[in-house]
């Protein structure tokens, strides 16, 4: 093929990519922004008991670093998840026919792919609508899914899952399905979850659909591993935060200071993620015109991953007006994948 011939067949397959990629940022243009002005360090940095709101995780080198978190050998979680998708997609694009598919915390995508290529298989028309809060992978994640999938329209929200489901337009296609995977409600406290499952029966109609995929309770033997890798990942995910504060709020945490520490609460069924001090210190957050003081082996809880019960969560979800029609595990019974409908 001649360069000139080259050339013009990616112009045109760049314009067909453009005309069916929508894109819309509802906190920032091209990196990830907290969705905060800081009140929510300020606030949980001098509690008696140190918090951090796990969304300062992911600046770009944190959601890299979780991106190599799902890879890694004891992370079992997204591979088990991915294989229970593999297996019933087709069964989930059967049940819901044509719809659109919306997916709480995006990331790279990977797992849609699975449910793009049942919808694909049933000649079902392709929309998809990814939100995540890192604008970057957003765009790039949605322009493959777009050289992949020549009929797939993409409309992307660079938002907090609370703005994006709150500003959800009628689908065109007969039914919507709202993806929320990798056991991300893991991450919200009770009183966070059920909010949340407010706000997604505020976004669907009656009728509409959706997908959940959540981590079980198992022994502590596999789930300690799987927050404790080998390699060390998930402890620079961890640590990597005091970058991203220091960045975003000029501060000073010097992160050799602390280490990673994660367990399981057998009384509260979830992982506690912490930073620890390791020396008596003093930090300062000049942008949040903060100074924190931690004593030796003081830690800050960074995030929470709760385990669930079927049962309970069955249960919460019916009471919420989400019937679970379907639930299907893995044959160790370490992962659900529920599907839901909104009851009138
Ligand atoms: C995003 N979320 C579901 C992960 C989890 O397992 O709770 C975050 C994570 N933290 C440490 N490793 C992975």
């Amino acid at each position: 093929m001649s360069i000139s011939k080259a050339l013009n067949r990616n112009v045109t397959s760049q314009n067909t990519i453009e005309k069916r990629l929508r894109m819309e940022c509802l906190i920032g243009a091209t990196q990830i922004i907290a969705p905060s002005t800081g009140s929510d360090v300020v606030k949980g940095l001098t509690q008696t008991s140190k918090s951090l709101p796990p969304c300062y995780f992911y600046d770009n080198r944190g959601s890299e670093l979780f991106e190599l978190i799902c890879d890694l050998p004891e992370y079992y979680l997204t591979r088990t998840e991915t294989i229970i998708l593999q297996q019933y997609a087709g069964e989930i694009a059967k049940i819901t026919g044509a719809c659109e598919l919306v997916e709480l915390g995006s990331g790279n995508s990977t797992k849609t792919r699975i449910l793009l290529n049942a919808y694909q298989q049933l000649d079902y028309p392709l929309h998809y609508l990814p939100i995540d809060v890192c604008a970057g992978i957003l765009e790039s994640s949605a322009k493959q899914l777009l050289r992949d999938y020549p009929l797939l329209q993409v409309y992307a929200l660079a938002a907090t899952y609370e703005l994006a489901l709150a500003k959800l337009l009628p689908t065109q296609l007969p039914s919507r399905m709202i993806c929320f995977l990798g056991s991300s409600l893991g991450n919200l406290t009770p009183n966070e979850c059920s909010i949340f499952f407010s706000q997604i029966t505020e976004a669907l109609q009656v009728g509409e659909y959706f997908l959940l995929g959540i981590d079980l309770r198992k022994s502590k033997q596999i789930l300690e591993p799987a927050y404790n890798d080998s390699q060390g990942v998930t402890a620079a995910f961890n640590l990597n935060m005091l970058e991203h504060l220091n960045q975003q709020f000029e501060g000073n945490f010097d992160t050799p200071q602390f280490e990673h520490w994660a367990f399981y609460n057998q009384n509260e069924h979830q992982i506690e993620m912490h930073l620890r001090s390791l020396r008596s210190q003093i930090v300062e957050l000049r942008a949040l015109n903060l100074k924190v003081n931690f004593a030796l082996g003081e830690t800050i809880l960074t995030e929470i991953s709760r385990k669930f019960d079927l049962n309970i969560i069955k249960q919460e979800l019916t009471t919420q007006g989400l019937l679970p029609l379907e639930v299907w595990t893995d044959p160790n019974q370490w992962f659900g994948l529920l599907l839901c409908q909104l009851q009138a």
